[in-house]
C-alpha cells in the first residue's frame, strides 16, 4: 500500500505540532522517521491513523484521499498503528489480546484466515506462544511490546505504523525486533517506522525522514543518512537521546568525550551493537 502525506499541519489547541510535513511510502518499503523527543513523530502517525484531525494538508492511501476520515474507516483499509504505549488489555490473556486485534476481520467472517494468522504470529514470536494463557499485564516489557506488534499483525495490515517499537527493550531483543521488521517487509508488508534508535532504524529502512520541531529537515536513502556526518553528530551517538537534538553547530557542547573517535569510525554505536551483527 502506498502512503502520501502532503503539507500536513496539526495543532493541539493554539500550539502547532506539525508545520507542513510531507512524506511518502511506496508499497513494500520500510520508511523510517527519526527525530528528537517532541519533534512530532507520534503526532504524524496519529494524524495518518485518523486519531488527530489535521488543520491543513492531505493524506492519500493508494492514491485515495483519506484526510479527515474517522479512524475506523482508516483501520478498515489496513492502516494499523502500533501505539507508543502498548495499550494492551492487561487482565486478558495473550491469545485473547491477539484475537482482539482481528475483531474487524472476525466480524467479517474471516475466521479461518484469522486462525492462520494467529499461527503466523506465534511462529514470529515463539515466546508469545509459550505464554499464550498468561495475562498480558504480567508479561515483561519486551514481551508486551511483541504482543502489541503481534496484535497489530492480527489485523492483517497493509501498512504498519510502528511508534518506537524498540523503546525499553534490551539490546538482544532490539536486534530480534529489527530482524522481524525486515522479515515482515520481505513478506510484502509496507512499514512506516518511528524510532529514537536512529542507528538501527536507518540500517533497517530503505529511506528515512528526519524531523525537527514539527518539520521534515532531511530525507533520503537510509544508507546515505547513516553515513552523513551531520546526522551522525546529531542522532547517531553525538548526543544523549533524552535531550532534544542540538543544532549541528551546537553539537560540541553536548558531546561526550568519545564522540570524535566514534563518529570517525561508526562501527560501534551507543547501544554497543556492532555494525557486523546487523549485517548492513
Ligand atoms: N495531547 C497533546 N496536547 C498538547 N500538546 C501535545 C499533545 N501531544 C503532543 N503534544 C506536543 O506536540 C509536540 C509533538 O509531540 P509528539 O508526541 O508528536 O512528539 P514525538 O516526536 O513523538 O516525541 P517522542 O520522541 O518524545 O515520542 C510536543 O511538543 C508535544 O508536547
Ligand atoms: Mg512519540
Amino acid at each position: 500500500m502506498s502512503l502520501e502525506v502532503e503539507g500536513l499541519e496539526v495543532a493541539y489547541g493554539a500550539v502547532k505540532a506539525l508545520h507542513g510535513v510531507s512524506l511518502r511510502v511506496e508499497p513494500g518499503e520500510i520508511v523510517a522517521v527519526i527525530g528528537a523527543n517532541g519533534a512530532g513523530k507520534t503526532t504524524l502517525l496519529r494524524a495518518i491513523s485518523g486519531l488527530l484531525r489535521p488543520s491543513a494538508g492531505r493524506i492519500r492511501l493508494d492514491g485515495q484521499e483519506i484526510t479527515g476520515w474517522p479512524p475506523e474507516r482508516i483501520v478498515a483499509l489496513g492502516v494499523i498503528q502500533i501505539p507508543e504505549r502498548r495499550q494492551l488489555f492487561a487482565s486478558m490473556s495473550v491469545e485473547d489480546n491477539l484475537r482482539l486485534g482481528a475483531y474487524l476481520r472476525l466480524r467479517r467472517g474471516e475466521r479461518k484466515a484469522v486462525e492462520a494468522d494467529l499461527e503466523r504470529v506465534y511462529a514470529l514470536f515463539p515466546r508469545l506462544k509459550e505464554r499464550r494463557r498468561q495475562t498480558a499485564g504480567t508479561l515483561s516489557g519486551g514481551e508486551q511490546q511483541m504482543l502489541a506488534i503481534g496484535r497489530g499483525l492480527m489485523a492483517s495490515p497493509r501498512i504498519l505504523l510502528l511508534d518506537e517499537p524498540s523503546l525499553g527493550l534490551a539490546p538482544l531483543l532490539v536486534q530480534e525486533l529489527f530482524r522481524i521488521i525486515a522479515d515482515l517487509r520481505r513478506q510484502g508488508l509496507t512499514l512506516l517506522l518511528v524510532e529514537q534508535n536512529a542507528r538501527q532504524a536507518l540500517r533497517t529502512a530503505d529511506r528515512a525522514y528526519v524531523m525537527e520541531t514539527g518539520r521534515v529537515v532531511r530525507e533520503g536513502p537510509a544508507a546515505a543518512l547513516l553515513e552523513d556526518p551531520a546526522i551522525q553528530a546529531a542522532y547517531l551517538g553525538g548526543a544523549p537521546t533524552s535531550l532534544p537534538a542540538p543544532h549541528p553547530s551546537e553539537v560540541a557542547s553536548y558531546a561526550r568525550p568519545t564522540r570524535a573517535a566514534a563518529s570517525g569510525d561508526a562501527a560501534v554505536g551507543e547501544h554497543g551493537d556492532g555494525r557486523d551483527h546487523a549485517g548492513r
